[in-house]
């Protein structure tokens, strides 16, 4: 098994290949830079390039395909267009594509997920045996100068959602382990699943880190995320929390089988919390 994992040098894709690697199969890393960790052959393209991504397929088997933060349509489309082709060009036997966010049930206008949908429906209409697999939010968000500033010099975790909604949270460990089974499990070829852990409050998020709770506007943390990522990639991602916050209330409540499915162990916030020694007072 070789394994092209997209996004290899980001926070996802690159605990993705870590984790392969260090599980002993051979893992090419696709980046913009050329940039991929230690154990990892790096293949530097963009995925704009149908040629270049074609060529970061030679010798492949399976794949772990996540979008970069881009939210516009048109790009992401073509994204999407190049890694089928050439995944079903190389005849990939297994090509698992994460969402980056559970997907709504309904219709949402907003890019970050009817972006990730398509991609979804590409994948799975495709000749190409896929999974998709739907985080929640991910716990290294917490992690973020925003929100860590807050919990470990004033005990107060800030998020953009109000404190009542309930939440789900994977660690990029966890999305690791489920990429891993996904990629090597018998019969999930088709599945669409559902990853994260037991939804909990803001009130209750901030009791695993000793602390408690502050539901941000979103407006400010789009002003405050537009300061370090840009302002185009701060609107895909505020318009998620805008939407969450307004009708997305249930987006994370269903129980996530995905888990089960694959066969993994889900980190709760408090044990993720508990291995950090920034976030304990
Ligand atoms: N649910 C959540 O809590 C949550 C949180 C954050 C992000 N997300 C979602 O996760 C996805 C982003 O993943 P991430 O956090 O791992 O991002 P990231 O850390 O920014 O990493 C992005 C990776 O993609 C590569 N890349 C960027 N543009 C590319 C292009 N045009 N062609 C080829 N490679 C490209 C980058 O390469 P270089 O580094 O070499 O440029 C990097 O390796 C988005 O879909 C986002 O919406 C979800």
């Amino acid at each position: 098994m070789r394994v092209l994992v997209f996004g290899a040098a980001g926070a996802q894709g690159g605990a993705v290949a870590r984790r392969l690697a260090d599980e002993g199969y051979a893992v090419r890393g696709l980046s913009r830079t050329g940039a991929a960790p230690d154990g990892v052959e790096p293949f530097r393209a963009d995925l704009g390039d149908a040629g270049r991504v074609a060529e970061a397929f030679a010798g492949v088997t399976h794949a772990s395909v996540v979008l970069p933060l881009e939210f516009d349509p048109v790009p992401v489309a073509a994204y999407v267009r190049n890694v089928v082709e050439a995944a079903t060009a190389a005849g990939v036997r297994r090509l698992v594509f994460c969402t980056g966010n559970r997907l709504p049930a309904e219709e949402t206008g907003v890019p970050a997920f009817e972006t990730r949908r398509a991609a979804a429906r590409a994948m799975l209409e495709s000749p190409v045996p896929s999974v998709v697999l739907c985080p929640p939010l991910y716990l290294e968000n917490l992690a973020a100068p925003w929100v860590r500033e807050g919990l470990a010099a004033e005990g107060v975790l800030r998020y953009p959602v109000p404190a009542r909604v309930r939440l789900a949270w994977l660690s990029h460990a966890d999305l690791a382990a489920a990429t891993l089974a996904a990629l090597t499990g018998e019969g999930l070829e088709g599945a669409t699943l559902d990853l994260g852990g037991e939804p909990v409050t803001g009130p209750e998020l901030a009791a695993a880190f000793g602390a408690r709770y502050e539901a941000v506007d979103v407006d400010a943390f789009e002003a405050g995320l537009a300061a370090v990522a840009g302002a185009r990639t701060a609107a895909g991602v505020a318009a998620t929390y805008r939407w969450i916050a307004g009708r997305g209330h249930d987006l994370y409540a269903a129980p996530a089988g995905g888990a089960e499915r694959l066969g993994i162990t889900v980190t709760s916030p408090a044990a993720w919390a508990s291995a950090l020694r920034w976030a304990s007072r």
